[in-house]
């Protein structure tokens, strides 16, 4: 039987709630994530609440009863659980289609698992396809275009999907540039590397924090994987 890829998301967000025992879960961003809320809220009771990767995670949490809690009042994780545009073998991922990376990094970074759930199609054996999320400082767009650009990257600021040509605003404040044609044969040290242009806030490449356990929703069912 053929699934739509929203089943697929909805079975591994499923599989995902399993992992909550207690205390307060790391929730990501972006439609995968929002299945598994949707899965939370019917185990709210065993938990303390949550920390949000973004503000649009908050109000959904919120919405549904869930207490969100600072990241600043909260000294450690079980879980992390989030979704990924690009995932390998190695649990590398490509992350930010949503906005979100930074958040998320930082939220995955505090958490002892990142659970990554996604269905099959965001497997991949190299990364880069999908063009790699930047969060910039406004002021310094240009130039980190320039650098990206010396990288063999094609750049791209991010706009709002109002139509208005305007730069989208990111939950801190920043730009998003999505940089195309990056084959990411080393996803650490570009990783690294990108980091280190000024006015960089924070790349979608997940390497140094990759995930723990991967949850792939397919028409035989969740596929789990420990790396
Ligand atoms: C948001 C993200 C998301 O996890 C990623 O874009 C996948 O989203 P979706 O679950 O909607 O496919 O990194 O910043």
């Amino acid at each position: 039987m053929a699934y739509t890829q929203d089943e697929l998301k909805q079975q591994v967000a499923k599989a995902a709630v399993e992992y909550v025992k207690s205390g307060i879960i790391g929730v990501g961003t972006g439609s995968t994530a929002n299945f598994f809320i949707e899965e939370l809220a019917k185990v709210k009771h065993k938990i303390d609440g949550a920390v949000a990767s973004s503000e649009a995670t908050a109000a959904r949490l919120r919405g549904h009863g869930i207490e969100v809690f600072d990241l600043n009042s909260v000294d450690s994780l079980d879980i992390y659980v989030d979704g990924a545009d690009e995932i390998t073998e190695h649990m590398h991922m490509l992350k930010g289609g949503g906005g979100a990376l930074t958040r998320e990094k930082i939220v995955a970074a505090v958490a002892k698992q990142f659970i990554c759930i996604c269905d099959s199609t965001k497997q991949v054996d190299l990364l880069g396809k999908f063009p790699l999320p930047i969060e910039v400082i406004p002021m310094a767009w240009a130039q980190i275009k320039r650098e990206l650009e010396k990288l063999g990257g094609q750049v791209n600021l991010r706009l709002k999907k109002d139509g208005s040509e305007q730069a989208l605003v990111t939950d801190n404040q920043g730009w998003i540039l999505d940089v195309s044609g990056l084959q990411i044969k080393n996803p650490a040290e570009l990783e690294s590397t990108i980091n280190q242009i000024p006015g960089v806030i924070c790349n979608g490449i997940f390497a140094r924090r990759k995930a723990d356990i991967l949850l792939v929703g397919s028409s035989e069912g969740v596929k789990r994987l420990v790396y």
